[in-house]
């Protein structure tokens, strides 16, 4: 059978470059992007769309039998910093959207799943540097207790049904495309944006805050790798930790001055503070590396002059 895929969510930061890149490998024709609303957006204009409520189990299914649907990306979900200031909303949205694609890959609609967790998943008490695979998880934040609770419940439904589920804990994630919707990392993407317009940034997190990222492309190598690796390759049905870089607000604002020499950063740590505060500063990713040949491409000078010739040229 021949794969045909649905991106929920994929007018997204994460979505939207999923979908363009899942287009361009399995074929326009085999790739449904859906999101709540129809946005201006490449993903609406250059192939299949849907309008789709990620909380409505009849029209996700009613979609899956429509266009006969085998993989699942489910990208709809609250960030950390938005998730915060709803957080029984974020709870549902969160869970329920994967509640949904669980019990319909268990009654045999779709062959497979990709669902995403997060550094978020880990808290307080984990060990912050070179963060193990196994380890402490007492997640602080309602973001990262939904992907907490999320990742139980994915390898619960691998045990118990056989369900095909797939998940990466993300790091902060940089891209140019399209912005981020409301997380922690968010101020990694916002910086090159002011760097060019204002050559000043005022961040809401304190300079020496390191937190693990990476730039869009490597994720999105990541997630079609994961879920085109043979099934008997994953062995963690919970999620795998993924690492590329990890760098402090001051170290990313450095090698901004490498291009522009006048660029100047000051900082006014917020809320988000603590959520960082609770997060690994690097991460160890080992496992996923041997298990389904990870490994990332980009580092953080790459990054920056790519991020800066894309966001110029934009
Ligand atoms: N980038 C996300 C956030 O900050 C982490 O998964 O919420």
């Amino acid at each position: 059978m021949s794969t045909k895929v649905l991106i929920i969510g994929a007018c997204g930061q994460i979505g939207t470059e999923l979908t363009a890149k899942l287009r361009a490998t399995y074929g326009r024709e085999n790739v449904i992007a859906s999101d709540i609303r129809k946005m201006d957006s490449t993903v609406v204009t250059e192939g299949i769309f849907e309008v789709v409520n990620a909380l409505d189990y009849n029209q996700i299914e009613n979609l899956i039998e429509k266009y006969e649907i085998t993989d699942v990306y489910l990208m709809a979900a609250l960030l950390s910093a938005t998730a915060e200031k709803n957080p029984a909303f974020a709870w549902d949205l969160n869970m329920n959207s994967l509640f949904h694609v669980l019990n319909l890959a268990k009654a045999g609609k779709i062959k497979k799943i990709f669902w995403p967790s997060s550094i978020a998943v880990f808290g307080p008490t984990t060990p912050r540097d070179n963060t193990p695979q196994y380890t402490i998880m007492e997640p602080s934040t309602v973001y990262g207790i939904s992907k907490q609770s999320g990742e139980r419940w994915c390898e619960y439904y691998n045990k118990q049904y056989g369900v095909d589920v797939r998940s990466i804990r993300y790091p902060g994630l940089i891209s140019w495309t399209t912005p981020p919707g409301g997380g922690t990392t968010d101020y990694a993407v916002d910086i090159y944006y002011k760097a060019l317009s204002d050559k000043k940034y005022t961040c809401f997190l304190s300079e020496n805050t390191a937190l693990p990222m990476m730039y869009m492309d490597d994720a999105i190598k990541a997630t079609i790798s994961i879920m085109q690796a043979p099934a008997e390759n994953i062995k963690v049905r919970s999620s795998y930790n993924l690492s590329a870089i990890s760098f402090t607000p001051k170290e990313i604002a450095e090698s901004i001055k490498k291009h522009i020499p006048e660029f100047a950063i000051d900082y006014a740590p917020d809320f988000r503070q603590a959520i960082a505060d609770s997060w690994p500063a690097s991460i160890d990713d080992s496992v996923a590396r041997k298990d389904w040949g990870w490994q990332h491409d980009f580092d953080m000078e790459r990054m920056t002059s790519v991020m800066l010739e894309n966001l110029a040229k934009k």
